[in-house]
């Protein structure tokens, strides 16, 4: 497994960051996001995750961003049972576990051939969860998606890697391709993309990113003009704080009581189209 994972590039091996995050998040006594399969993956996995210096804001703040996608793909699933999910730069989430989506729902795993090649070896099987290995912004994978059900599609920590042009590309092929949906990913201001570059958490990717950030989430419906905003999700305004250790509760509080000031922290936006 070593070498297999060595050969990774950096772009791919951002999803061991995501990952330990979530495998940390599930030895908390009160986890956010609970995801018990992402710890066994982890020490499953001959890989250094003692390199990432995270901090407990950041570790919560990734489980829950990914939990608050979780959220939006259960409300769509039940709303459309028939529907197709997409995960888009899943690494190794486990996140059609947590959903545990009914048998009527064709549920895609879509990264890099590299990542799915070690996806497979080490996420379990699920009846109807299928693996893409495909570039995201090669617009051919997606044809052998359905094309004739509703769509819930998350996109958990890849939309920092794509440029503009790529995002608005693969979100106007996403849009052209299903009758209808749903969108959720996270999304970072441009001051978000600025301390990237200089938080400790993010040192391993920050060289890699290449959105350009928006400061209102408004501005990617004049980007994408078919995207029509449900809601930011302001992840320092969202009930699950009450549940952080003090030091870094009061700091979201602090970023709660504005807008302005809580675009600073991390944000999900829930579009549909
Ligand atoms: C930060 S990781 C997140 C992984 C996973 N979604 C999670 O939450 O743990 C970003 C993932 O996006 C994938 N990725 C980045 N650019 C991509 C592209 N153009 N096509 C497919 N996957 C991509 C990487 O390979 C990596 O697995």
């Amino acid at each position: 497994m070593g070498n297999t994972l060595s050969t990774l590039t950096p772009v791919e091996d951002s999803l061991f960051l995501t990952l330990y995050c979530k495998a940390l998040d599930s030895r908390f006594p009160k986890p956010i996001l609970s995801d018990a399969m992402a710890d066994e993956i982890v020490r499953k996995l001959d890989y250094d995750f003692e390199q990432f210096k995270v901090n407990s804001n950041f570790i919560r703040n990734i489980a829950l961003r990914s939990k608050k996608m979780d959220e939006a793909a259960a409300a769509f699933i039940r709303h459309h049972p028939d529907a197709v999910g997409l995960d888009l730069g899943a690494g190794l989430d486990t996140r059609v576990f947590r959903l545990a989506p009914p048998a009527t729902v064709a549920w895609y795993d879509v990264d890099f051939p590299a990542v799915m090649d070690v996806r497979k070896r080490v996420v379990p099987d699920r009846p109807n969860a299928h693996v893409i290995g495909a570039d995201v912004t090669d617009p051919d994978w997606l044809n052998t998606v359905p094309n004739d059900r509703p769509a819930v599609i998350l996109a958990d920590g890849l939309i920092g890697f794509l440029g503009k042009d790529d995002f608005v590309s693969l979100l106007n092929r996403l849009i052209d391709h299903f009758p209808s949906g749903e969108m959720a990913f996270n999304s970072y201001t441009r001051f978000a993309v600025w301390a990237s570059t200089v938080a400790r958490g993010t040192k391993s990717v920050s060289g890699l990113l290449k959105f350009p950030g928006v400061d209102d989430p408004r501005e990617l419906e004049t980007w994408i003009p078919r995207l029509k905003l449900v809601r930011e999700i302001l992840l320092a305004r969202e009930p699950e704080i009450s549940d952080y250790p003090m030091a870094v509760r009061l700091y979201n509080r602090f970023l709660a009581t504005s807008v302005t000031l809580s675009r600073k922290g991390t944000i999900v936006l829930h579009y549909r189209f």
